[in-house]
């Protein structure tokens, strides 16, 4: 979604390059637009239009905007259309300040109707707007005291960055709802939405809370409240490389991503596991035994590839700690009025920590009573600086639009979540060291899953012209199959569904025919013989299958058309095994569809709106 960066420095560096490079590096985030405002000595310089950073790029060589200090965007377009007029920065009436904005103003069809009666000219259909004219007529000394009389209007998530002709080199920035950070450099300061715009220049990042407001200058930086006390916020290091937001040689991101998993298993898994004890190390989780003691059921919220995980981890946590388990999509959980249930532990599962549905979903929880812990990726995240607890997964950026190795990472902290648990709730120490050691040894099985890749390129080939698939999966891998289902359809724009495989039988075998492509998700494990017969029912309708099934199960040569062996592990560790040919083949097909794998129209990689 839409991404900000700004900068005010000393006048060693231009701005305008800094701008433009921090949008290069948010561009994985999905918009439709971008822009930049630069202050000159008297006035702001804007350049934005609809299209792409580099398009970007090429208007700024043409028509420069020297100077020292300012703000960028790139739009997801959400009030008006992905045009040029909307692209951000938005400018007041008398274009003497411009700003750019994350979120979304609810209450800016009142606000526009009474700026309009008051006689302020709107250019563009936008709610960030209202913004420039509140602010253009809110009484103030300094450009913070305007910002934050002309936020006590406003309704609805913002992270904002002003800059204002008549207030040179400072950047004024608001949180509300939407993440946005401050990169502390030397006689250098930055905002900016996500740390990747901004690790060039700097590892040391201050995250700000809703309500904070920010002040940047060149001579320094301070936070303050909204009744300018000063408050002190950490300042933090960023933890990884550059190079995990480079291609480093790879054509995409997502097979970056994809070709990564051995390495973010391990990641996830380092320093927790011990296996003589069959327990797992999670100090984050802040569970003392008696709080364990207390579960009775556990909720978990989550979207898209994350609520997937979760119903892999409904299988992994109900089986290891016979706790029951409900698996809720965040948006709808949150308005559903859940019941409130004694002794509910809610997991919040998120690879951004920023998904606007799920850190709701995870606030009702905690209205309602519930202890939440949260399995994030993002460090410092919003989510993971709510939540009670948690688990990071440790696995790095993840740049690609559709996600990958955060789900593998996701269901192996679940996993070690089932271990902590079933040891407070009986487990026995051989099957917690069964799940242990199973564990340790998935980041060579992950590898040799990827070596099917050369296989998986051919057979996309085969299918990259069809117009619909059908993915079949039962017990933990059925969300396998939803999950193959969504990686086809996000990247290669074909239409695919995911469906328990016995279930075909009530609808979707009506779909078969000799066109129909129906990927099969069938490891060795206690189903594997039920969907051997369900594959059967495809065969008899003339379907093509492919079946993922592991080493050491017969040869489906007779039924299948395609089989890819995966190898064998723990069956309730099987999803993180089975699910990597189905990303490789979501990869190959939507490449050799020309389709663009790292930003795939109309979708965004961190979905900060509801
Ligand atoms: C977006 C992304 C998905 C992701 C989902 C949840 O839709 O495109 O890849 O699974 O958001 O994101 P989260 O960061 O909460 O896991």
């Amino acid at each position: 979604m839409c991404g900000i960066i700004g900068y005010t420095g000393s006048g060693a560096r231009s701005v305008a390059p800094i701008l433009v490079r921090g949008l290069g590096r948010l561009e994985y985030r999905g918009y439709d637009s971008a822009g930049i405002a630069v202050q000159t000595e008297d006035r702001i310089d804007t350049r934005k239009l609809a299209g792409r950073v580099p398009d970007l790029q090429a208007l700024i060589a043409r028509q420069p905007a020297p100077g020292f200090c300012g703000i960028a965007h790139t739009r997801w377009a959400t009030h008006g259309p992905p045009t040029t007029r909307n692209a951000h920065p938005h400018a007041d009436c008398g274009e003497r300040l411009a700003l750019v904005h994350n979120g979304i103003i609810e209450n800016a069809d009142a606000l526009r109707a009474a700026l309009e009666r008051a006689g302020h000219t709107f250019r563009t259909e936008t709610d960030t707007e209202t913004l420039a004219h509140l602010i253009e007529d809110a009484p103030g000394d300094t450009l913070e005291a305007r910002v934050i009389t002309a936020l006590e209007d406003v309704v609805g998530t913002y992270g904002l960055a002003v800059i204002s002709a008549d207030d040179p080199q400072k950047i004024v920035v608001a949180r509300q709802g939407s993440p946005v950070l401050l990169g502390i450099g030397d006689g250098e300061y930055f905002v900016a939405s996500d740390a990747a715009a901004i690790l060039e220049y700097t590892r040391s990042i201050v995250h700000l809370d809703d309500g904070d407001i920010a002040v940047l200058t060149p001579g320094g930086y301070h936070v303050i409240d909204r009744e300018s006390h000063v408050l002190l916020r950490e300042v933090n290091d960023v933890t990884w490389d550059l190079e995990a937001i480079e291609l480093n040689g790879y054509a995409h991101f997502m097979q970056k991503e994809i070709s990564e998993q051995p390495e973010t298993v391990r990641a996830t898994l380092r320093g927790r596991l011990v296996f003589d004890e069959g327990v797992a190390r999670l100090n984050g989780l802040n569970l003392t035994p008696a709080d364990c003691a207390a579960i009775r059921h556990i909720t978990i919220v989550a979207c898209g590839t994350s609520w997937h995980s979760g119903l892999v981890g409904r299988h992994i946590l109900e089986s290891l700690t016979q706790i029951p388990v409900t698996v809720e999509y965040a948006s709808e959980y949150r308005y559903r009025r859940p019941i409130p249930l004694p002794g509910t532990l809610t997991i919040a599962i998120s690879q951004s920590g920023e998904t606007a549905d799920t850190l709701e979903a995870m606030r009702a929880a905690r209205a309602l009573g519930s202890r939440v812990i949260g399995l994030v990726n993002v460090v410092g995240s919003t989510i993971a600086r709510e939540c009670d607890g948690g688990i990071y997964l440790h696995a790095g950026p993840e740049i690609g639009v559709a996600s990958t190795k955060a789900f593998t990472s996701q269901i192996v902290a679940l996993a070690l979540l089932g271990v902590y648990l079933g040891r407070e709730r009986g487990l026995s120490l051989e099957q917690r060291q069964d799940i242990v050691c199973g564990l340790a040894q998935l980041p060579a099985l992950v590898a040799r899953a990827l070596a099917l890749e050369p296989e998986i390129k051919l057979l996309a080939q085969e299918f990259a012209e069809v117009r619909n698939a059908l993915y079949l999966g039962r017990g933990v891998n059925f969300p396998v199959a939803l999950e193959g289902a969504l990686k086809l359809k996000e990247i290669s724009y074909i239409h695919a569904e995911g469906y328990p495989a016995a279930e075909m039988k009530h609808g979707p075998i009506a779909l078969i025919d000799d066109e129909m492509p129906v990927v099969f998700v069938a490891p060795h494990d206690e189903v594997y013989p039920k969907v051997v017969s369900n594959m059967q029912e495809v065969k008899a309708r003339g379907g093509r299958i492919v079946a993922i099934t592991t080493e050491g199960n017969g040869d489906l040569g007779t039924l299948v058309r395609h089989q890819l062996r995966v190898p064998q592990t723990v069956p309730l560790l099987s999803p993180i095994i089975t699910v990597i040919p189905l990303q490789l083949l979501a990869y190959h097909i939507a490449v050799l569809r020309g389709c663009d794998v790292d930003r795939p129209r109309n979708l965004a990689k961190s979905v900060t709106v509801e």
